[in-house]
């Protein structure tokens, strides 16, 4: 309901524009109709459009605050887990005993791909980037799924969506599993969603493999803290291509697409990359130096963020898992002085300072899956998987909305006017 208005003046006219107040965040000004006036908004980038109304996550930029259906993501990370969290941000509710149990074990009685997922696999080169190789076999999903895929039948949508969570870490594990050439591992029933991962990553056939109850724990922690975030880029890349349509599918692999990016879910491992580049302490310096330096395209990777203004309230608990796993695995990693030290250079520098840049998710996310065993190569497969539920989340509330519509945004052109086309032999 709108509750002010934003007057327009313009070429003599003006007109009124409802504004809308949310229950928390920025009001939004409703521009819809705009374009009855003759005019288009301009925001590349959309720095400050609301592209839709949502009830699933908050963010406050200025006081990082990140808020999962009202919840605290400290409280959470802190007592519920990642199945938990996935039930929380699908239905709504933290569910009772009965509902949670209800919920693992559909979700585990998924876990397992059709076998013919895997001669997919055996079409990519071996050094193939295992996100390259997630695009592929999830979007190729569909094409098992045929009899579900009507997205209008909020069954349908669920049953995909308990498909999509239970079957991407199996995925994600058999992508890494062909790049080291070792047997793809089968999922196991009596394992939590944590331990099965780590399983399906880490065990073969020759030898008994034991889950640390640690990286499991570790391993969860990562999955909580990258479930969801609003509107980012890959979650409204899953929104535009679900509003067309799209097969659930299809929407998620869209999704993996765009979160491959080096400035978005790229980040962590573009992060750790950067970290092993700085190599020792005294060399943070001169990498500052770049990061500020306008002719160098140079940046502090894991710094900043679109939103948070203030510290990311994911990369403090990230911090903190960082110094419990490296101490309960009694490891020194050389990189988490970088890291610490870099920190404090950078929260230090009146150039960050100013721009607010602060450790965002992907600062310290990549000490923690390389302590685990994680390849760098799987680090933004990890944040694919773990961020699956968030997409499909924003989606499946995007298709219960009475009369949602195709996005299709419109543009300023400034390329040539019509002109007559000139024959070859006159050019
Ligand atoms: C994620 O949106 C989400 O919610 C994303 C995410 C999620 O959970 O889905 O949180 C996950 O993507 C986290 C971000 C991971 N990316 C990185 O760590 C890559 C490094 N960060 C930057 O590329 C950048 O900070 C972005 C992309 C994250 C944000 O970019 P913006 O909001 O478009 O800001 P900008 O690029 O316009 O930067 C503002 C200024 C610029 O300087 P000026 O042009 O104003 O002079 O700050 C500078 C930038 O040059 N700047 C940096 C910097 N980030 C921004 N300078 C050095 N190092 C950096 N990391």
């Amino acid at each position: 309901m709108a509750d002010k208005k934003a007057v327009v003046q313009v070429d003599g006219k003006s007109f009124e524009l409802p504004i809308y107040s949310g229950t928390a965040g920025t009001d939004v000004i409703d521009v819809r109709a705009l374009g009855q006036h003759g005019y288009f908004t301009f925001d590349p980038g959309f720095m400050s459009t609301g592209s839709c109304e949502s009830k699933i996550t908050y963010i406050d930029g200025d006081n990082g605050v990140l808020l999962h259906r009202g919840y605290p993501i400290e409280q959470l990370a802190e007592h519920s887990d990642y199945l938990e969290l996935c039930y929380l941000l699908l239905e709504g509710e933290l569910p009772q005993a009965e509902q949670y149990n209800q919920f693992k074990n559909t979700i585990t009685r998924h876990t397992m791909v059709h076998e013919k997922i895997a001669a997919f696999f055996q079409g990519f080169r071996v050094d193939a980037h295992p996100m390259a190789m997630l695009c592929g076999v999830v979007g190729a999903m569909s094409s098992f799924y045929h009899s579900d895929l009507d997205i209008n039948d909020p069954m349908q949508r669920k049953r995909s969506a308990h498909r999509l969570i239970a079957k991407l870490p199996t995925l994600a594990a058999m992508a890494y599993k062909y790049t080291v050439g070792q047997p793809f591992v089968y999922p196991r029933n009596d394992l939590s969603y944590a331990e099965n991962f780590l399983h399906m990553m880490f065990s073969v056939p020759a030898e008994e493999y034991k889950v640390s109850p640690i990286l499991a724990k570790a391993m969860d922690r990562i999955f909580m803290l990258h479930a969801d975030h609003e509107q980012n880029a890959s979650t409204s890349t899953v929104r535009l291509a679900g509003s067309s349509g799209a097969n659930p599918y299809a929407c998620i692999a869209a999704g993996v697409a765009s979160l491959w990016g080096p400035a978005h879910g790229g980040a962590n491992e573009a992060c750790l990359k950067m970290l092993q580049q700085i190599g020792t302490v005294d060399r943070i310096p001169e990498f500052v130096a770049r990061a500020k330096d306008k002719n160098d395209s140079f940046r502090l990777m894991g710094f900043g963020h679109r939103v948070y203004k203030n510290f990311d309230p994911r990369a403090k608990v990230m911090r903190e898992t960082c110094h419990e796993v490296l101490q309960e695995l009694n490891i020194k990693d050389p990189l988490l002085d970088v890291a610490m030290e870099l920190e404090r250079i950078a929260l230090s520098d009146p150039y960050f300072i100013e721009k607010k840049l602060y450790p965002n998710v992907d600062f310290y996310s990549g000490i923690i899956l390389k302590a685990i065993g994680i390849p760098t190569s799987m680090f933004t497969v990890i944040f694919a998987m773990s961020r699956t539920v968030g997409w499909i989340s924003h989606w499946d509330e995007m298709l219960s909305e009475k009369g949602h519509k195709i996005g299709r945004p419109r543009q300023l052109y400034t390329g040539y006017t019509t002109r007559d086309f000139t024959p070859l032999n006159k050019r």
